[in-house]
């Protein structure tokens, strides 16, 4: 059964014949040349399951945050040039946020511009980072650094994908979609973290009796969550910075790990800039204090991260006066008030900031 849903006038196909669907999305496009861009892990679980009866060249690259640089996007346009891909050329970006990511900036900028797909095979790059339009990659280790809005043509969502995640791969998206309980139906929040700690429970995760359906029903619910939002400011003048939940304090620490050689999951410094975030909003704008701890709670059944928690605070808060989305010189967050209503472009102090960064060493 194929159900279609419009977002920005792309199609979001969720297909249990994900190769009959791209077949026949070529048929009504001519393309010169076809593209699929993979990295070696989705090479292996991805464009295996995949029997596609069109002509189509391979563009493996290296899987990982750290090859999310400009070597790899000159390396995409090299090997489209090398194959005389004209700009009636397609990619189709078969991964995780990573390949969406550049694989989106490399055919938006290629020959000003050729289509592509995003086909994503992470839970994350299902419910946030092939959605809404931002591409690019991390340059001078700064996180997406380099970048521009474009739309792929398409999206198409399997969910079957998920079945071979590993499971901190898994858990990496399960908090953007924590986010959204946050943001948008504290319901949904206890729903999945429920569901996925008692997934965790099992030792076979993803393939176990809880399969993988009850995720697609999930996977919608997060899309539309942020379509709504995305459709209503997509070049994040206002609202859409709401989705920043968390992302502030998170994407510091990612780059302090990043620069630092540690592997920190997007998703896991997600869910250390919500703890801080947590905070910030029972100190400024009154979010219930017992509210703070039950979700916390739920947090560190998921997850584990008191490895991270060795940091000194200055560093940090380095990253975070370097974050694009400040201005002034000010750090901008977004908070949640006493309402659970999320509120963007609050003034936060360094002092501040140190102080959530303290209470968040306590939490483990
Ligand atoms: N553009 C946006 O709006 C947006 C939003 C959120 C995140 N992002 C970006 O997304 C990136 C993170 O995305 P990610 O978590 O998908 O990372 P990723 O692309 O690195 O994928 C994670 C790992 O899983 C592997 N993998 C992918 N699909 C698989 C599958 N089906 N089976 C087995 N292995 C598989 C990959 O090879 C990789 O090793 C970050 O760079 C982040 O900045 C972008
Ligand atoms: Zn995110």
């Amino acid at each position: 059964m194929l159900k279609i849903i419009f977002i920005w006038g792309i199609m979001i196909y969720y297909s249990d014949n994900l190769s009959r669907s791209l077949e026949g999305y070529l048929s009504e496009n001519s393309y010169t040349k076809v593209f699929i861009l993979v990295d070696e892990n989705t090479d292996k679980h991805c464009l295996a399951l995949l029997s596609l009866s069109f002509e189509y060249k391979v563009i493996k690259i290296k899987s990982g945050e750290k090859n999310k640089n400009i070597n790899t996007v000159s390396f995409i346009w090299e090997s489209l040039l090398f194959e005389n891909a004209d700009r009636n050329a397609l990619l189709i970006n078969l991964g995780g946020g990573v390949i969406s990511d550049m694989g989106a900036f490399a055919a938006s900028s290629y020959k000003r511009g050729i289509d592509f797909i995003n086909i994503p095979t992470t839970l994350l790059a299902m419910v946030d980072a092939t959605v809404g339009g931002k591409t690019g990659f991390n340059f001078l280790n700064k996180k997406n650094m380099i970048g521009l809005f474009s739309n792929p043509k398409e999206i198409f969502i399997d969910v079957k994908f998920l079945l071979s995640l590993e499971k901190r791969e898994f858990l990496n998206g399960v908090a953007e979609v924590l986010k959204h309980g946050l943001l948008f139906d504290l319901d949904y929040f206890y729903k999945v973290a429920e569901l996925t700690i008692h997934q965790s429970l099992n030792r076979e995760f993803l393939a176990s009796k809880l399969s993988y359906r009850d995720w697609e029903e999930l996977v919608k619910k997060s899309i539309s969550f942020k379509e709504k939002v995305v459709n209503e400011d997509f070049e994040e003048k206002g609202l859409r910075k709401i989705l920043n939940l968390g992302h502030s304090i998170g994407h510091a620490f990612e780059s302090y790990f990043l620069d630092n050689n540690i592997d920190l999951k997007h998703g896991e410094a997600v869910i250390l800039g919500m703890i801080c975030m947590l905070n910030l909003s029972c100190e400024k704008l009154g979010f219930d204090f017992e509210l703070q701890n039950r979700i916390i709670s739920k947090f560190k059944k998921i997850y584990s991260l008191n490895i991270y928690l060795f940091f000194e605070n200055k560093n940090i808060i380095k990253y975070l006066i370097d974050d694009k989305k400040n201005k002034n010189g000010n750090i901008l967050m977004v908070l949640l008030d006493d309402k659970l209503k999320a509120i963007y472009d609050i003034k936060i102090t360094e002092s501040e900031i140190s102080e959530s960064l303290d209470f968040l060493k306590t939490i483990y």
